[in-house]
């Protein structure tokens, strides 16, 4: 069995042309027992300030990340596997409306909601993905069935939404992942054509280690508020916003897509630690310091091949979290230490 080595701890600033990197893992293990398995997951990365979060929002946000944590390490706890454990975790903050993943996804310009998903299993590097989806209530869950039930990678579009429903997955109204918070952020955008971190980086993601010292990763999300019919981001792509690799390192991305896929973040962050030796903080800041040479920001979880992990950033702030089988809780929002 795996024994996982501890994690990272210190905090490094760094400055990545004039855009700061953070990677914070902010609370550190624990020294005497190290894990069997472990979680990490996010909730999405942007502008989030304290001071713009009420006591009441902020302990939703960190009920939630709770919630997924406690889904993915149950998984874990009882045996089961890594990928298992990433989609359980996701699952969960797909169905809950705070995030911009499943119910409580953003609308586009056309006022509809076309969903992204992708998971990978490091075992195998295996892999299932769909993009645009409008009808498969768990895009999560349809990407699942991509990877073990189809001999493909990705589908797109009605294809993809009339698999998930051919494999028994459910299905809903589009009008189901619509939310009040939603609607009112698509008027502003549409109004003023300006969009805030907000209507920009709800994606969730999850990553994990099992008991085996299997790692996987999983993203899903709702896109950008008020984006063109047919457009896709990153997080669906296997390589962009996730990639998993059995003791190389498992990663995933929230951020603005674009600049993602340009960079190819997930799988230059485990290139960089197989082929150049990088610790995950070091080929984190890497990739991120790329996507910041172009213009873009966001963040990554990274998990590596003992365990280990790392939240990399370089916008204000990324919801996130980590459990582990020491009875280790973390969850964290802002971009101090907390
Ligand atoms: N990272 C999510 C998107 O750009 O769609």
């Amino acid at each position: 069995m795996t024994r996982i080595l501890a994690g990272l701890f210190l905090a490094l600033i760094i400055s990545a042309c004039g855009k700061e990197t953070i990677a914070q893992p902010d609370t550190p293990m624990a020294d005497a027992e190290q894990p069997d398995w472990r979680i990490v997951i996010h909730g999405g990365a942007g502008v989030i300030l304290r001071e713009n979060l009420s006591d009441e929002q902020e302990a939703a946000y960190r009920a939630a990340l709770e919630v997924a944590l406690d889904a993915g390490a149950e998984v874990l706890k009882q045996g089961g596997t890594s990928v298992d454990a990433v989609q359980a975790a996701v699952l969960t903050m797909e169905n809950n409306e705070l995030f911009n993943a499943g119910k409580g996804a953003v609308l586009t310009a056309a006022h509809e909601h076309e969903l992204d998903a992708s998971i990978m299993d490091g075992r195998d590097r295996d892999a299932g993905s769909v993009a645009g989806v409008k009808h498969v209530k768990n895009p999560i869950l349809a990407a699942r069935a991509v990877m073990d039930q189809s001999e493909h990678v990705m589908f797109s579009g009605a294809g993809a939404d009339a698999f998930a429903e051919s494999v028994g997955l459910e299905t809903v109204d589009n009008s189901y992942f619509t939310t009040e918070r939603r609607e009112k952020a698509l008027e502003r955008v549409l109004d003023t054509r300006e969009r805030t971190d907000a209507d920009r980086h709800g994606t969730v993601g999850a990553v994990a280690i099992d008991r085996d010292g299997n790692l996987a990763a999983a993203t899903t999300t709702g896109g950008m508020t008020a984006k063109a019919t047919g457009r896709v981001g990153d997080s669906p792509l296997i390589g962009a916003a996730t990639y998993a690799q059995n003791g190389v390192c498992a990663v995933s991305a929230t951020g603005h897509g674009e600049y993602f896929i340009r960079v190819g973040v997930a799988k230059t962050i485990c290139a960089r630690v197989e082929l150049a030796g990088d610790s995950i903080d070091a080929a984190a800041e890497n990739a991120l310091g790329q996507v910041a040479d172009l213009g873009g920001d966001g963040g990554v979880i990274v998990m590596g091949g003992e365990g280990q992990y790392a939240y990399v950033f370089n916008s204000k702030g990324m919801y996130r979290g980590m459990m582990d089988s020491t009875g280790a809780i973390e969850t964290a929002i802002f971009e101090a230490k907390e």
